[in-house]
């Protein structure tokens, strides 16, 4: 089946909303979310988490073959988004940070999913950063970290082994008791653009756990992204999948309208403020 196992990225920077694609936006989503993306101040926070709700119904839709009025998305009290009142319950996850949305996507086994931009923090030396983020990383990790020469190397493998750690906490959900310095990540080969590393290994209290797979990408030179899939239970072995990057026509091409569109929320969205300058956080 062609949409089992998707990839999907959005590049919510370069995409400048039209108010017909904001009202037609309006009427795919479901009411509270709608309201809750009208609360966020800047604009690019809401076009964010707009265009995650929009991968989430296509995915849906395309997966599990089920019709727009039809889907029903809640959310866990984590906040986790997942598909209600459906036999078939695909497991799927975004990510918005930087310049991109991106949804991983599968029928058969749980998966989570995190990008973050490479860049150096704002207002804070690296050494300063790093050890403010002392706790959230093992030794082997930290090792690895600052086994790069460079202050961007060693930020840039930072936000790989972020990545890889927040893709699965995403994947297990958040209540999780094993403190973040227990789950380790052992990486081995080096990420480029356009291509996938699966060899990386997670340690979680220092036994390894060959259970898990974990595919990680540049999606170009600033922007780290790790899929995280378990393989116990339904699991169907997979080729690793590439990062398709949707445009917003792609996005809605199979989209039905199921609420009436919202002329005041088109109008919010477009005259929410815009970040003078990127951050690393939301
Ligand atoms: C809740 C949390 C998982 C969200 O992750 P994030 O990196 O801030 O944000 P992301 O852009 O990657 O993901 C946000 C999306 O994930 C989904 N999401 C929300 N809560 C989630 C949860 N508990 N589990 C999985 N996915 C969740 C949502 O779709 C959300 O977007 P939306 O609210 O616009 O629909 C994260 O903030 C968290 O609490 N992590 C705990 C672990 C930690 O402290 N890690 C530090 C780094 S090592």
């Amino acid at each position: 089946m062609a949409f089992e196992n998707v990839r999907w990225a959005f590049n919510v920077c370069e995409w400048k909303p039209s108010k017909e694609e904001l009202l037609a936006a309006s009427s795919y989503i479901q009411p509270e979310e709608k309201d809750r993306i009208a609360r966020f101040i800047f604009q690019d926070d809401a076009k964010s988490s707009l265009i995650g709700r929009l991968l989430m119904k296509k995915f849906v839709h395309l997966s599990a073959n089920i019709p727009y009025e039809l889907i029903k998305l809640g959310r866990d009290d984590t906040g986790k988004p997942y598909l209600l009142e459906s036999k078939v319950l695909p497991s799927f996850n975004v990510s918005h940070q930087g310049d991109y949305t991106v949804l991983a996507g599968n029928l058969h086994t749980n998966v989570g999913v995190d990008i973050m931009k490479i860049e150096p923090p704002v207002n804070k030396n690296i050494p300063d950063f790093f050890r403010i983020m002392n706790r959230q990383f093992s030794r082997h990790e930290w090792s690895t970290i600052r086994s790069y020469p460079s202050e961007m190397q060693q930020v840039a493998c930072f936000y790989r082994m972020w990545c890889l750690k927040e893709s699965y906490v995403k994947n297990i959900g958040i209540g999780i008791t094993i403190p973040l310095d227990l789950i380790s990540f052992s990486v081995q080969t080096p990420l480029k653009v356009n291509g996938i590393v699966t060899d990386t290994k997670l340690y979680l209290n220092n036994v390894l756990r060959d259970d898990w797979i974990f595919e990680e990408t540049l999606l170009d030179e600033k922007h780290a992204v790790a899929v995280s899939l378990n393989t116990v239970g339904n699991y169907v072995t997979m080729e690793p999948q590439p990062f398709t990057l949707l445009s917003f026509e792609d996005l809605v091409r199979e989209a039905r309208p199921v609420y009436q569109s919202d002329a005041r929320f088109t109008e919010d969205m477009l005259i929410k403020k815009v970040k003078e300058f990127r951050t690393t956080g939301h």
